[in-house]
């Protein structure tokens, strides 16, 4: 870096939506030098307008996090960096048995791998400078097991391990390690984003009837209460003017709850309410749909009743 710089940079991945796009805003509206990426260029519309709109500036640039030869072309084009966040992330919904290999792979790809080879990328930089900022956009589920979503769990759980471990790496040369870990909030990750696995709809696995039940629940209960997404944006700015920043942040009723829980030990007990509330949405929606099939079969039986009298 030739001339020295007033504002800090930051770079940010997965800003097309959710809390990248809102924490790009944010760390611009809070004076940072905001490179926000992205992997898919044709949607900067709505970013561009969030930024027009708060009457801020950041740069905008391409970057999918499992391409090295991105990841090399970013940071060789604007680094040294004073804070990584990594944020780009994708969940992929369904049991360990129905997500297929492939699809667990691309949830690690993105997830954890992106993070790890971005945070290689940038390091060498900040310890250089003996300076620097790495927050990890983990997830509650990173903290506690999520059902039907064993692959996006534990590519959460991995990553706060690896924020865990280079945060002790990292001290000595005065680079600070966070991890986040939010609950459910309202971005397109559970909405158009949300993936489900390829055999999620099979009719011959185990799981179909708890599938069922859980894509109720999802909808009936957890979705409504999501939380909003700008609280985590505005938190993740905090975080990047804090002088001391703590090593976890929990973001979101939903994550306080269930983390304190199991921090008292409470987690089978935990566990046991879930299972037990899926078990009786399950079994809910298993009668519905037999109600719906036993009607159609009187129906067709009435039908044929009549046109054999006729
Ligand atoms: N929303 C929640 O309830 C919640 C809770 C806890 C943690 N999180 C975490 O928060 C982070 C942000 O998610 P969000 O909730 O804001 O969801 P989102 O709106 O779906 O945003 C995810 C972002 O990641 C990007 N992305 C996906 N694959 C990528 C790749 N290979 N390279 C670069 N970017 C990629 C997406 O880009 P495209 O638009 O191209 O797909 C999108 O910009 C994720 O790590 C997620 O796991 C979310």
């Amino acid at each position: 870096m030739s001339e020295k710089r007033i504002k800090k940079r930051v770079l940010i991945t997965g800003c097309s939506s959710g809390f990248g796009l809102l924490t790009a805003v944010e760390a611009a509206k809070a004076g940072f030098d905001c490179i926000a990426t992205m992997r898919n260029m044709e949607k900067t519309g709505s970013l561009n307008a969030a930024l027009h709109q708060a009457n801020v500036n950041a740069t905008i640039d391409k970057l999918d996090v499992t391409e090295p030869g991105e990841i090399e072309a970013v940071v060789a084009k604007y680094g040294p960096f004073d804070i990584l966040i990594n944020n780009s992330g994708i969940l992929t919904m369904g049991s360990f048995l129905d997500i297929t290999e492939a699809e667990m792979r691309e949830v690690f790809e993105i997830n954890y791998f992106g993070a790890v080879a971005l945070t290689r990328a940038v390091a060498p930089a900040m310890i250089a400078q003996r300076s620097g900022l790495i927050i990890n956009i983990a997830s509650l589920a990173g903290v506690v097991g999520h059902l039907f979503n064993a692959a996006y769990s534990a590519s959460k759980h991995a990553l706060i391990g690896f924020s865990q471990s280079t945060r002790m790496e990292l001290n000595p040369f005065n680079v600070k390690v966070v991890s986040v870990e939010p609950g459910y909030h309202k971005t397109e990750m559970i909405r158009r984003n949300a993936n489900v696995s390829e055999n999620f709809y099979d009719r011959q696995s185990p799981m179909f009837e708890q599938n069922r039940g859980f894509l109720r629940l999802m909808f009936d209960e957890v979705i409504p209460r999501a939380g909003e997404p700008s609280a985590v944006a505005e938190r993740v700015v905090e975080i990047m003017q804090a002088k001391h920043p703590r090593q976890h942040y929990t973001i979101g009723k939903d994550a306080m709850w269930a983390t304190i829980a199991t921090r008292l030990g409470l987690g089978g007990l935990l566990e046991k309410k879930v299972c037990q509330k899926l078990a009786t949405t399950a079994r809910r929606e298993n009668r519905k749909d037999q109600n719906k099939k036993d009607k159609r079969k009187n129906r067709f039986a009435s039908e044929q009743r009549t046109a054999d009298s006729e």
